[in-house]
C-alpha cells in the first residue's frame, strides 16, 4: 500500500523546532512533554497558546487575534453564549449519569431523529466521535455475522483500538488488517464517471473480502471524506455503491462527525446530497459546539441485537448537562440561518477560490459543498506533484499572518477550509485576502 501522510503528522508540531520557538511558548511545550508525554499533539512549527475564542475569532496570550477557518467543533462560533448558558443553567441544576430518567433525553432525540429518515428511529448517545463509530462496528458485525468492513484510504473515524483498525490515516507503520478493504479514493478525480466507478471499487472491496472469509459488514465512509481531501461532488456519487452493498446484506455507516449539522449547506448531513438512506449514522464534535458529546442513529433492530449481546452503558452520554448544549446548538442552527449562510458563504468561498486557482498555477483543484472545502496545492516544476511541503509552508504562513487552517490528503497537500457556519462576508475576503498573501510570500 502507498504510504499515506497520517493525519495526526499534519502540521504537527515537531521537537526539531523547539529552538526556533519563543522562549514562552519553548517553555509551554517542554512542560507539556513532561506532563502528559508523547501522545499529545501539538499543531504547528511554532505552536499556539490561546487563551479566548468568540465566533469566529481565536486569540492568543498576546492579544493576537487568528480568524478560525480549521475548528469545526465550534460549529456555530466560538463560545456562543446561547450553548454557554444552556450548559451553566443546567450544571447548576442537575448533572448525573444517564440512567435516571429526564424529559430532556426524549426531547432532543425526537427533534434530532426528525432531522433523519424515518427508518433511523433510535438515537443513542456517546461523548465521542470514536465511540460511536465503535458502536456502528459492533453493530454492523453483530447484525450481519461479518467482519470485513471498506473504507477510503486516509479515512480518520476515531482513536478505539477497533475504529483505528479502520483508519488507514492512522497507521504509522504496517499494513491494514486483513479484515479491512481500503478504497483508493484519490483516484475518483480522474475517472469520467465517479459515481460508476465508486459502486465498482465497492463490488471488489465486497469480492475481496468475501474471498479472504471474512465478508463484507460494512461500508464506512466519513461523507465529505474530510481526511481524504474532501470529495463531495458529484452530489450523488455514493448511491449506486450504497445500493449495490445494501442489496448484499452489507450496512452504510455514514459518518457525520465532520459533515453533520449544517455544515455541507444543503441540509444537517452530508449523505442526503447523495440521496441514500444509511443503517447507521454517527455523529459528534459539532453536536454540543464543544461540549463532548457523540451519537449514534440506527433501527431499533439493530440495537436489540447488541443489547442481547453486551448490552450498552455510557456513564457521560445524554446527560441532562450533554442534552441542554445539544438543543441549544439545535436553537441556534435554526434561528440563525446558519445552514443557508454556509451555502451561501461556502459558495463565495468556492467562486473566489476558484478565481485564485485561475490565476496561481500551484493551486490544481477546489473542491467542497457549504463550508467545507479542499484546495489542492501542487508543484508545477514536478509535473504538477502534490505538494505537502508548500501545503505545510502555507499553513504556518497563514498563521503568522493571523489565520488558522488545517491539512488533509493522503499525500497531504490539501488545504482544509472549514470556518465556523456563522462566517460573515467581510471575514471570507480577509481570508481570501490573507491567503492570496501568503501563496505569494511561500511561492518557491
Ligand atoms: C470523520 C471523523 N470521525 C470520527 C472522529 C472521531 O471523533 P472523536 O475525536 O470525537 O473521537 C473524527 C475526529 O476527528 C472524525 O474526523
Amino acid at each position: 500500500m502507498e504510504k499515506v501522510r497520517g493525519i495526526l503528522d499534519q502540521n504537527a508540531f515537531s521537537m526539531a523546532h523547539i529552538d526556533k520557538a519563543d522562549a514562552r511558548i519553548g517553555a509551554l511545550v517542554r512542560k507539556r512533554l513532561e506532563t502528559v508525554g508523547p501522545t499529545s499533539m501539538l499543531f504547528y512549527e511554532e505552536p499556539l497558546h490561546i487563551v479566548r475564542g468568540e465566533r469566529v475569532w481565536l486569540f492568543d496570550d498576546q492579544g493576537k487575534r487568528y480568524l478560525d477557518v480549521y475548528n469545526n467543533v465550534p460549529s456555530i462560533g466560538h463560545c456562543h453564549p446561547r450553548v454557554v448558558q444552556a450548559v451553566a443553567e443546567q450544571m447548576g441544576t442537575l448533572n448525573v449519569h444517564n440512567r435516571y430518567l429526564h424529559e430532556g433525553i426524549h426531547r432532543y432525540a425526537e427533534r434530532l431523529l426528525d432531522t433523519l429518515p424515518r427508518t433511523l428511529n433510535r438515537l443513542v448517545m456517546m461523548c465521542t466521535g470514536s465511540e460511536s463509530n465503535d458502536m456502528a462496528l459492533r453493530l454492523a458485525r453483530g447484525w450481519t455475522g461479518r467482519q470485513g468492513i471498506i473504507v477510503t484510504e486516509a479515512a480518520y473515524h476515531g482513536n478505539t483500538a477497533a475504529v483505528t483498525e479502520v483508519s488507514p490515516s492512522s497507521y504509522k507503520q504496517g499494513t491494514p488488517p486483513d479484515h479491512v478493504h481500503i478504497l483508493p479514493i484519490s483516484r475518483m478525480s480522474e475517472q469520467a464517471d465517479p459515481a460508476a466507478w465508486f459502486a465498482e471499487q465497492v463490488r471488489y472491496g465486497i469480492e475481496q473480502l468475501e474471498a479472504r472469509g471474512h465478508g463484507c459488514a460494512a461500508l464506512l465512509v466519513d461523507s465529505i471524506f474530510s481526511s481524504d481531501g474532501i470529495y463531495a461532488d458529484p452530489a450523488g456519487f455514493l448511491k449506486p455503491a450504497v445500493e449495490l452493498l445494501q442489496s448484499r446484506g452489507g450496512l452504510f455507516i455514514s459518518d457525520e462527525v465532520q459533515p453533520g449539522f449544517g455544515r455541507t449547506g444543503q441540509g444537517m448531513w452530508g449523505f442526503s446530497r447523495h440521496g441514500v438512506t444509511p443503517d447507521v449514522v454517527t455523529m459528534g464534535k459539532p453536536m454540543g459546539n464543544g461540549f463532548p458529546m457523540s451519537g449514534l442513529a440506527a433501527r431499533e433492530e439493530l440495537l436489540a441485537v447488541l443489547n442481547a449481546d453486551v448490552g450498552y452503558f455510557n456513564t457521560f452520554g445524554g446527560s441532562p448537562v450533554a442534552v441542554a448544549a445539544g438543543t441549544a446548538v439545535l436553537d441556534v442552527i435554526a434561528e440563525e440561518d446558519l445552514m443557508a449562510n454556509a451555502t451561501r458563504q461556502g459558495e463565495y468561498f468556492k467562486r473566489q477560490l476558484q478565481d485564485i486557482q485561475a490565476r496561481f498555477e500551484e493551486v490544481s483543484d477546489v473542491r467542497g459543498a457549504g463550508l467545507f472545502l479542499g484546495l489542492d496545492l501542487c508543484d508545477p516544476t514536478r509535473d504538477g506533484a502534490p505538494d505537502a511541503q508548500r501545503t505545510t509552508a502555507l499553513i504556518n504562513d497563514l498563521k503568522r499572518n493571523g489565520v488558522l487552517i488545517g491539512g488533509a490528503g493522503k499525500s497531504g497537500s490539501t488545504l482544509k477550509i472549514r470556518p465556523p457556519l456563522c462566517i460573515e462576508r467581510s471575514e471570507a475576503d480577509l481570508f481570501l485576502d490573507r491567503f492570496e498573501q501568503s501563496l505569494r510570500t511561500t511561492a518557491r
